[in-house]
């Protein structure tokens, strides 16, 4: 007979609370750094009608499963899977979803973490004026200067985790909740200041040209798949991080307007968190092309595009030091609002098993800082050790986000739409609209996964055949 694991984490204090955190979760260097970056490699216009149709199609209806999953539930993804797999009378094996999901987050807290260390150097170059007056190369190369570093990089990797272990072991609500409320409308803000400038330089509409231009000739081979997973990763889904949030989701809230108590609809939550990572990431998109291409750079010059090409604004435009200094703290919030709630799940399970959160951040933290040295190296010393898709930090990001992430998901919606008991799937969702429903339940029978497979397929067989 299993254990019976009470509920230990405590229920966010509404659904706007929840609505933060996990737009929180959700923003983060994939709306920032990677969308940018991919719209340039996999094909501009066409990649992001892709990108869209999978948050869309597939992204929303598996959010909605893994917030539904999760909040029946009640506990870490691991036990929440094995509860309802004993209520629906299966094999309590689906717990292994639980598992890969803590492996996947783990990954790519790994890799996560080295990256938003260089957001964590370019807080201190913009603060000293680093960027004023540079030129185009000279910004290029401070970015190779830091990638170059392997004691800077550790420097700033180590920071970074040190303060993504600091709230994990705080737990979510002390900390994370304050600070994502003031954080995420102040993202927001800094990035439409930043959308003004990039208007105001003269090569707007080319960037406009390329983000929208649809051109399905210029999709390049993975696009398909890097599109997906992308959209599993911008939205934290497949791996529980979302599913763990949806734990701590109130069931039911008193209406401000009757007084009533009310069920919290899933359906609408999660929309709204959705549309909110979708906007962040076209507007950064149309922040970054306009100055990509009125500096003469290359859209498709991969994971720097960022690094070098805002740097490039902020020391030109009046101010730029005050900006650009803010921009980047708010990159290193962003990115550690989404990289706590990579290590949660984890630190979840390991709470439920009887130890302090502080053991279990500890000991998640030193793991996925040890794997991040080899991220950290791929971009120097082992730069030239490629197998398969690359460095080690590319074969990471392709296994964990085009592989793992996709599968996961492809599980949940499996899990949601043909295991569970249609009766507390329905109440635990609590739609009210039952057309919307009906589609819903269609998309996560059959829709998803279908889609998840045939993409999957696809690749696989191009891979293959060249
Ligand atoms: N969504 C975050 C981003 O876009 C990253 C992230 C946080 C994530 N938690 C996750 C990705 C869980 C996949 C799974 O930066």
């Amino acid at each position: 007979m299993d254990k019976e694991y009470k509920p230990v984490h405590g229920i966010w204090t509404s659904r706007w609370i929840f609505i933060l955190a996990a737009t929180g979760s959700a923003v983060g260097l994939g709306n920032i750094w990677k969308f940018p970056y991919m719209t340039g490699t996999y094909g501009g216009g066409a990649f992001v009608v892709v990108y869209l149709l999978c948050i869309a199609i597939v992204g929303i209806p598996i959010m909605m499963a893994e917030v539904m999953i999760g909040r029946r539930g009640g506990l870490s993804p691991i036990h929440t899977m094995r509860k309802l797999a004993r209520e629906a009378g299966v094999s309590r094996h689906w717990a292994l979803l639980g598992f890969m999901g803590a492996l996947a987050g783990f990954l790519i807290l790994s890799f996560y973490s080295v990256v938003a260390g260089w957001a964590l150097y370019y807080v201190q170059e913009a603060a000293t004026g680093g960027f004023t007056g540079k030129s185009a190369d000279d910004i290029g190369s401070i970015f190779s200067g830091l990638l170059q570093s392997p004691w800077l990089l550790l420097g700033c990797h180590t920071l970074f985790m040190l303060l993504t272990m600091l709230v994990v072991a705080h737990g979510v609500e002390r900390g994370l909740e304050r600070a994502v409320r003031f954080l995420m409308p102040s993202l927001f803000v800094l990035v439409l200041v930043l959308l003004g400038y990039s208007l105001s330089s003269g090569a707007f509409m080319d960037g406009v040209r390329f983000m929208f231009h649809v051109d399905f000739s210029a999709l390049t081979r993975d696009a398909l798949l890097v599109a997906l997973g992308h959209a599993f990763f911008t939205l934290s889904l497949g791996m529980g991080a979302i599913m763990a949030y949806g734990a701590y989701m109130p069931k039911e809230v008193t209406d401000p307007a009757t007084g009533n108590r009310k069920s919290v609809s899933i359906g609408s939550t999660v929309l709204m968190i959705a549309v909110l990572d979708t906007v962040i990431a076209i507007l950064m998109g149309l922040v970054i092309f306009p100055l990509v291409f009125g500096n003469g750079l290359d859209p498709s010059s991969g994971p720097g595009l960022m690094f070098v090409t805002l740097p490039i604004a902020f020391g030109q435009m009046p101010m730029g030091v005050l900006f650009g200094t803010l921009f980047f703290v708010l990159v290193v919030f962003a990115a550690l609002s989404s990289s706590i709630s990579l290590g949660e799940p984890v630190a979840a399970w390991m709470v439920e098993n009887g130890w302090s959160r502080a053991k279990a951040a500890v000991l998640i933290g030193s793991g996925a800082w040890v794997l991040g040295l080899a991220t950290l190296l791929s971009f120097n010393l082992w730069s030239e050790v490629t197998f398969l898709r690359g460095t080690f930090f590319d074969n990471i990001d392709f296994l964990t986000t085009s592989i793992f992430l996709p599968l996961g998901g492809f599980l949940i919606a499996v899990f949601a739409g043909w295991i569970m008991k249609e009766t507390q799937v329905r109440k635990e969702l609590a739609m009210q609209n039952f057309k919307l429903y009906m589609v819903w339940r269609a998309v996560v029978r059959i829709f998803a996964p279908l889609a998840v497979l045939t993409i999957f397929v696809h690749t696989i067989h191009q891979a293959f055949t060249g």
